[in-house]
């Protein structure tokens, strides 16, 4: 006996009646849908159902042919893609429907213990994975542009600035490890988020549970998740996963915007010149070679910060356990995936293929008494307190902008009262004055003299050979759940 259809329900082949909502939408209907948004995690629905649907086979649930049938049309929904899905509330339940399309009411089966609460969670889960394995892989990737190009210039010396000011010359190595060890750190946090996001939800069906006797490691472990989220009120309704990967990515994005900033700011000195591939220029001045691409690098920030904002607006004060605002939550983790990644590439891109000009950085490089430090430094090292050094040396930069031998004589007879030469040789107050023997002289640990600079790159590569092989090691266990979670299905049909 066939029903008569009606608008919101679909029916199969046989004319049967297949899906029927008791709420259609209304006028709402497209507000209430995330069906468009969905589209980027269309796979990892199709993965979440295969998984689940192997588990309630196995637990005697469901039948094998049904299985069998169900997965025939879920291989025909990815073939036939996104687009070609269903109206539905949302990708879950278009597939459903375009499964019971496919193979009739016993499609209807696919969604026992379970609801789209851990199963929406789940997908999330599990596209974020991916998402933040690319974003490791980036970040990673631009730190060894870092380090090459770090390598290189162990001797180019540059100004080093504080407040945008002249305050003590560094080198080029010094200067782009300090931004390879903060891209360390947004690597750890990375890795941190991905840790809390690959644990899984599914099985908590709504939110409490369900009389079905599922078996939850099963799909975790067909899916790749390390662990499961036992609490089936706190697995559908957790979204600081999501925050905290968000927050991460915003964090990275911060990294950037600085590295980038420094780089626009050292164009328009002279001491970088970008590649024509990551400049831009005017309409109308033809002169002109912009460094647009890191300020888009840098704007970039502000798509992510605003993701993070969105996301704790949102999830702040939400009661337990499910609320439809957490489908709005999701799109802003996206945002800032979406926001980083690429400026995470340009920004490595820009650094790695710019020229630095080695003449203007060592011209400049003692420029507004940079090198005074180092002076008050070598007096203090032959035991005038550092503070009586500091006042003399003070008095030179205040009598003379380029201070010499002389000057630093005729102020240290005023603080001091007596010669220099009672504390110091001048053969050593004319190489502190000396913008390379000033940094060679700074091999303290972390310092920029060549000789540290070395031990921080070695151990900067060690890091980095881990987080590769951590990387690699995680992208393992997901294609080996992925080919496991295939040969199971293979079994049914
Ligand atoms: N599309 C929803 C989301 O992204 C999942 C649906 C859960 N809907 C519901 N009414 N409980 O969060």
């Amino acid at each position: 006996m066939s029903e008569e259809p009606t608008d919101d329900s679909s029916t199969d082949a046989s004319g049967d009646v297949v899906r029927r909502d008791r709420f259609s939408g209304g006028p709402a209907r497209g507000f209430l849908s995330s069906l468009a948004a969905d589209e980027r995690i269309f796979e990892a629905d199709l993965a979440v159902d295969r998984a689940h649907v192997v588990m309630l086979a196995e637990q005697g649930i469901v039948d094998e042919d049904d299985a069998g049938a169900i997965f025939d049309a879920l291989d025909e929904i990815e073939d036939a893609g996104h687009g070609d899905l269903p109206d539905g509330e949302d990708v879950h339940a278009a597939i459903e429907t375009a499964v019971i399309q496919r193979v009739g009411q016993k499609g209807g089966r696919m969604h026992t213990a379970r609801s789209r609460n851990d199963e929406v969670a789940t997908c999330i889960r599990y596209r974020l994975r991916a998402d933040l394995l690319d974003a490791v892989e980036t970040v990673v990737g631009a730190r060894e542009q870092l380090l090459e190009t770090a390598r290189e210039h162990t001797e180019t010396v540059m100004p080093g600035f504080t407040h945008l000011q002249y305050a003590q010359p560094t080198t080029v190595a010094h200067y782009l490890l300090s931004y390879e060890r903060a891209l360390a750190r947004d690597t750890e946090r990375l890795v941190d988020a991905y840790d809390r996001t690959n644990r899984s939800p599914l099985g908590g069906a709504a939110f409490a549970g369900t009389p079905f006797d599922v078996d939850r490691e099963r799909t975790a472990e067909l899916l790749g998740f390390d662990s499961v989220l036992v609490n089936s009120m706190d697995a559908s309704s957790a979204r600081d996963f999501l925050l905290e990967a968000t927050t991460a990515l915003a964090n990275l994005a911060t990294t950037l915007s600085g590295l980038a900033e420094d780089v626009v700011i050292f164009a328009n000195d002279g001491y970088v010149d970008l590649s024509d591939d990551y400049s831009s220029t005017s309409s109308i001045m033809p002169q002109k070679k912009n460094p647009d691409t890191l300020e888009l690098v840098r704007s970039r920030a502000g798509d992510a910060h605003a993701a993070v904002s969105g996301l704790l607006t949102t999830l702040k004060g939400l009661p337990r356990a499910y609320n439809r605002d957490l489908q709005r939550a999701t799109g802003h983790g996206w945002e800032a995936v979406d926001a980083v990644i690429d400026a995470t590439e340009v920004a490595a891109g820009a650094v790695a293929t710019a020229e630095w000009n080695e003449d203007v950085l060592a011209a400049e490089a003692g420029d507004g008494f940079s090198t005074a430090t180092g002076v008050a430094d070598l007096l203090a090292m032959s035991g005038v307190p550092f503070r009586t050094a500091h006042e003399m040396v003070a008095l030179a930069a205040e009598q003379s902008a380029d201070p010499d031998y002389e000057t630093l004589e005729s102020a240290a007879q005023e603080v001091l009262g007596e010669s220099l030469s009672a504390h110091v040789d001048r053969d050593a107050v004319e190489a502190a004055l000396d913008p390379a023997e000033s940094v060679a002289s700074r091999d303290s640990a972390g310092g920029p003299a060549p000789t540290a600079v070395e031990g921080q790159l070695d151990a900067a590569e060690d890091d980095l050979a881990a987080d590769e092989a951590a990387l690699a090691d995680e992208r393992e266990a997901l294609s080996g759940a992925e080919n496991m979670l295939r040969e199971e299905v293979a079994e049914y049909v």
